[in-house]
């Protein structure tokens, strides 16, 4: 659904909210990428677009001039009130923040995202959660893979991960919709969504002051940073909770569902990851970067001359890791997904300083559910093209997707 006219020009009035960007935008980047790589359009807001690699990367180090306080293109709307620069930058730090306020945030995160810390923790119980997800639905031969099966399993990660109770993982997927999915439409629903998220986390966390237990939230409330800026009061563990809630739950979602569908329309890659499992963590870093599907947004602080773009102060930039991606200046053939690409050094998680804190839990999460999947259903494919939605805007990915396969039998 869009609420806008068609675009004419994709360099001068791009639309990320278009039908044919959501659906399949590798040919939009290229065209931009070939005729305008810094495009501007004035629409939801106002935005500039850059789709080349070296761009990204050298725009993601200019902190503070561009600031994350505001990492969604979409304005709030004209009613909400105004909050202060304070406000912005803890509302989920370390995202919306910026140095020193990330600094401190992101250095309480990294030890619960560790590489070890998070196969420790998450290994087992994602294993089993994906098994049970399947036998759920094994035996029919058909399920829809974006909403019975990738959209499950990130929001109970995290629920296991926050300490909160996992009944919720629905209702955190109707939150992060609405500020996610439907922020480029509806404004309202992405406030009274956010304010939903607030209530909820901070009676977790006032609970928590009280009687801590065994989970991140009263880690984070009772952690000792060695920095004279850290100030952690229970709005900034509210605003981090809030992050990790927000930031891993689309995107995870996202990436297994594009892996899910990338499978289910190509049957010689299918095959051959079946036949060559050890060829799994080759395959998911080509599902992340062909698949890439998050694109936060910087503000200017000031105005900023960037390649001759002149950025005016208050602009919206548009970080487009996604199509940072597909420049055939870093990767070889880059609209072909190739299943053993070797050199694939890309950008989904990010660049500089606000890089994704949960990549680990990412790669763990997508790996071990596609390892699942692939033991219990090794055949399987869309079975309705017609009805496939995908989400677009900043954070993309498959959110229908009906899949057939064999009937199997539940554990
Ligand atoms: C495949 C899944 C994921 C993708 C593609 C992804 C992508 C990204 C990207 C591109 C950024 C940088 C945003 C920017 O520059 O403004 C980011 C930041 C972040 N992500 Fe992820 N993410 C994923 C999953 C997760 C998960 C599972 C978590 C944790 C539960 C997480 C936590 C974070 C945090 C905390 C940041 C902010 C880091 C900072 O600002 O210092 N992400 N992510």
């Amino acid at each position: 659904m869009t609420q806008n006219t068609p675009v004419e020009d994709w360099t001068t009035d791009y639309d990320i909210s278009d039908p044919a960007y959501i659906e399949n935008p590798v040919p939009i980047w290229k065209e931009m990428r070939e005729r305008c790589p810094i495009a501007h359009t004035e629409r939801l807001g106002g935005s500039w677009n850059p789709t080349r690699f070296d761009d990204i990367r050298e725009l993601a180090k200019m902190v503070p001039e561009l600031s994350s306080r505001q990492p969604l293109v979409m304005p709030p709307p004209p009613d909400f009130p105004e909050l202060s620069v304070y406000e912005q930058q803890i509302a989920a730090a370390p995202i919306t923040a910026d140095p020193p306020i990330q600094t401190w945030t992101r250095r309480m995160l990294l030890p619960a995202f560790a590489p070890k810390t998070v196969a420790t923790r998450y290994t087992g119980y994602t294993e089993e959660l994906c098994h049970s997800l399947i036998d759920g639905f094994i035996a029919d031969g058909r399920c829809d893979g974006a909403v019975d099966y990738a959209q499950q399993i990130p929001p109970r990660v995290i629920a296991h991960m926050l300490g909160v109770d996992p009944e919720m993982a629905d209702t955190f997927v109707g939150w992060v919709n609405a500020v996610l999915g439907d922020a480029l439409f509806s404004p309202e629903k992405r406030m009274a969504a956010r304010e939903s998220i607030r209530e909820f986390l901070t009676s977790e966390v006032e609970a928590r002051i009280e009687n801590p237990k065994d989970d991140l939230i009263s880690e984070l409330i009772h952690m000792e940073i060695d920095s004279d800026d850290a100030q952690i009061t229970t709005e900034v563990v509210v605003g981090i909770s809030n992050l990790l809630l927000v930031a891993g739950i689309d995107t995870t979602w996202s990436s297994i569902g594009a892996a899910l569908w990338h499978l289910g329309t190509h049957p010689s890659d299918l095959s051959r990851l079946v036949a060559e499992p050890e060829l799994l963590p080759t395959a998911v870093e080509e599902f992340l970067r062909y698949y890439s599907p998050v694109t936060m947004a910087r503000i200017a602080e000031v105005d900023v001359n960037y390649a001759g773009v002149e950025i005016k102060a208050g602009d919206k930039i548009l970080m487009n890791f996604p199509a940072a991606n597909h420049d055939p200046e870093h990767f070889e053939d880059p609209d072909e997904f190739i299943i053993d690409r070797q050199r694939n050094r890309h950008v989904a998680f990010g660049s500089g300083i606000h890089r994704c804190a949960g990549s680990n839990l990412a790669r763990l999460e997508m790996t071990t559910a596609l390892q699942v999947w692939l033991e219990r259903i090794p055949e399987f494919h869309v079975s309705d093209r017609e009805a496939m939605k995908w989400a677009g805007g900043q954070v993309r990915g498959p959110r229908v997707m009906p899949m057939s396969f064999p009937a199997g039998r539940a554990r």
